[in-house]
Parts: structure tokens; sequence; C-alpha cells
């Protein structure tokens, strides 16, 4: 089962998290291996040998200050998910995901990908000796196409966009009996994801910013980290104090802004959406509700941002800060920069900025 039988909608993970609050105090971490499986008793796999790792999790938060300086900001931090195993923040879901498939006796595993997704499933399902069926857009970037092949993987070009391959991957696993790992069409990603969450309130001390910068696109980052924010609270390893989340778009795929800031619950699909940021080349998620009520409950918004703005934050992060991220990243830094020049946020305010992937996995946007 991947969705809610009776209302088809998003799979959550529970915990017992009254029981963990009393067995788990947060002192287990100490001596516990630096990866985001030091968190096992909050995610979803019970045997430890299940566990498909290549050391994702534990990236570094990196003081940004000439960039920050540039942009308005006093307190500018990046936790830089270019570092992990796949060069991307998509090692977590997919270590998580395969991980649990491969417990519940999973031989092979299909995902629709605007790439960087695909690249990890092909590592981790070599890594777990499955199989896997990547389906990609047909312009999606070499590194993608190439790391899948590397990798062992069966790659299917679609000629469209994440919708279309969503279509596909879930034909190809009904047909050949293997287990469809669509965004938030199983539960286990998000709970890879979550464990930036964890990590963010870890390595600062068990707190959180002010803010949360992220480049949306399926939207589990979002969900992900507001779960970590929830679960923290109730296990009593945070202060209580939480982020305003604000998620980022690009301005020809922009469904989760427009939908904020017309109030709506859902959002409708964008049509023709292309931008040079392929993760966030979603025009309609399956979790939209949720991440829109993130971002209300957490008093952040939405905000989209030109692929040429997303280039010009890309070669200033990098000859600043020497941090080289990838169009998304490039996205967040300068929706930094305008949601400080709006007032949105302050100049004082600690701001987090998730860069999601390496800039190295764009070579053609250098
Ligand atoms: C580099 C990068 N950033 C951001 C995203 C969007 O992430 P999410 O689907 O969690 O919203 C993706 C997804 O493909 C991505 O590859």
């Amino acid at each position: 089962m991947r969705l809610c039988q009776e209302c088809g909608k998003v799979l959550y993970a529970r915990y017992d998290l009254d029981t963990a609050r009393v067995e788990v105090p947060r002192s287990v971490l100490a001596g516990r291996p630096a990866d985001m499986w030091r968190y096992f008793e909050i995610l979803p796999v019970k045997d430890e040998s299940n566990i498909v790792t290549l050391g994702e999790g534990l990236t570094p938060i990196l003081a940004a200050p000439r960039l920050g300086r540039e942009i308005g900001s006093s307190d500018l931090l990046i936790k830089d998910e270019g570092q992990n195993p796949t060069g991307t923040f998509k090692s977590r879901g997919l270590s998580a995901a395969v991980s649990k498939a491969k417990e519940l006796g999973v031989t092979g595993v299909t995902i629709p990908t605007a790439g960087n997704a695909g690249g990890a499933l092909a590592s981790y399902a070599a890594r777990a000796g499955m199989s896997s069926h990547v389906f990609m857009p047909q312009d999606a970037s070499e590194a993608n196409k190439k790391e899948v092949v590397h990798a062992g993987g069966e790659l299917v070009l679609v000629d469209g966009l994440i919708g279309e391959a969503g279509q596909q991957s879930r034909q190809v696993a009904e047909e050949q009996d293997m287990f469809d790992l669509s965004t938030l069409q199983e539960p286990y990603r998000a709970e890879g994801k979550k464990t930036m969450g964890y990590e963010i309130a870890e390595q600062l001390n068990w707190t959180f910013p002010d803010a949360i910068i992220y480049p949306t696109g399926g939207g589990t980052g979002v969900v992900g980290i507001w779960k970590a924010v929830e679960e923290l609270e109730s296990l009593g390893w945070s202060d209580g104090k939480r982020p305003r989340f604000f998620s980022v778009q690009a301005e020809d795929c922009q469904p989760i802004v427009r939908a904020f800031e017309r109030g709506d619950d859902h959002a409708e699909p964008w049509e023709n959406a292309h931008t040079i940021a392929h993760g966030m080349r979603v025009p309609s998620a399956i979790a939209d509700y949720m991440i829109l009520k993130v971002l209300r409950d957490s008093g952040g918004g939405a905000i989209a941002i030109k692929d040429e703005d997303m280039l010009h934050h890309m070669r200033l992060t990098a000859q600043l800060e020497g941090v080289v991220v990838g169009p998304e990243g490039g996205a967040v830094v300068a929706a930094a920069r305008t949601l400080i020049e709006q007032g949105t946020l302050s100049r004082d305010d600690k701001i987090l900025l998730i860069n999601t992937g390496s800039g190295l996995k764009n070579l053609d946007l250098m």
C-alpha cells in the first residue's frame, strides 16, 4: 500500500513518541555514526541490518558572512546538501526508501524523477542488490542520465515532464511487480528527508533558525523538515521555537506560490512549466495541501525567482563563499535577498538556506 486506501492521499509514518520521549533521550546520539541513521529510533527501518547506506547526512551548516553582506543578512547559514554521497539531498530519501523496501522483501524499484532522485536511486538500488527503473525527462542533465546508467539502472527517457514519468513508472511497477517510489506516494522518502530537520536542530544546539528557505518541487523537503520540527518537540529534544518556512519556485513554474498568494488550500497545475532548475520543474504536487499548510502554520511564505537570477546567485555563492550550488541553490540565495529587501525577513534574522544539490551536477549551467 503506497497511498491511503480511503482518501487516496499521502501516508505518513507515525512513531510512539511518548515512549521514545522516555526511552530515547537525545544523549543517545553521542558516539553514533556521523550520518542520518544516527536517528535510527525515529526512522522507519526496524532491523539495522536492512540499512542501505552510503554515508548520507550530517552535511555541514556553513556560515556565509561574505554572501550575507552582499544580500543584506548579518546571520546567513547554508546547509550544504551538495556534500551528500550522490551530490544532492535525494540521497537521504532514497537511502530510507530503499532500506525499507529491502526490509519488506522488495527486489525491484521504479521512480519518476526530474533527475537527481533517479541518480540517487540507481546508486542505492545497486548498493542493495536491487534492480531499478528510472523514468526521466529527455532534457534532464547529462550528469543525471549518466549516473543512472553507470550504476546499472535501467534509464527510460520520457517525452514530457515528471507527471508523464510518473504514469510510466507506475505502469511498469504494476506490470513487473516492482515498488514505485514516486514522491510522497510512499511514506519512506519523506522520513529520510526529515533527518535534515533533526540535523539542523542538533547542529544549532537544539534550536531552529528564524527562517528556513527551501527550493520546492514535489515538496518532500518542506514536509519532511516540518515533520521533524513537530517530532522534536514531542520528543522534548528541541526548545519549542519553530522556524518560519519559505518555499522557493521558478517564475515559469510556481503553482505553490500562486496558491499561497490566492489563499487556496490546493494548487492548480502550472501550464507550460519551464525553468533551468529541473528540481523545481514540478507543475503539480500531490502534497500541495501539506506544503501550503506548513508555509501558513509557520508564518512563512512562497516566492518565485527568475532563471537569470538563479544563475547570478549560483555564481555569487561560488565566488563569495566557495560553495558550488546548483540552480535550486542559486534560487534560494536570490529568494533570501528579495525577502530581506521586502522587509519580510530582517537583517538580523538567523536565516538558513538549504542548498539542495551540488552545482557539479549542472556543468552546462556554469
Ligand atoms: C536539487 C533539487 N532541489 C530541490 C528539489 C525539489 O525538492 P522537493 O521535491 O523535495 O520539493 C529537487 C527535486 O528534484 C532537486 O533535485
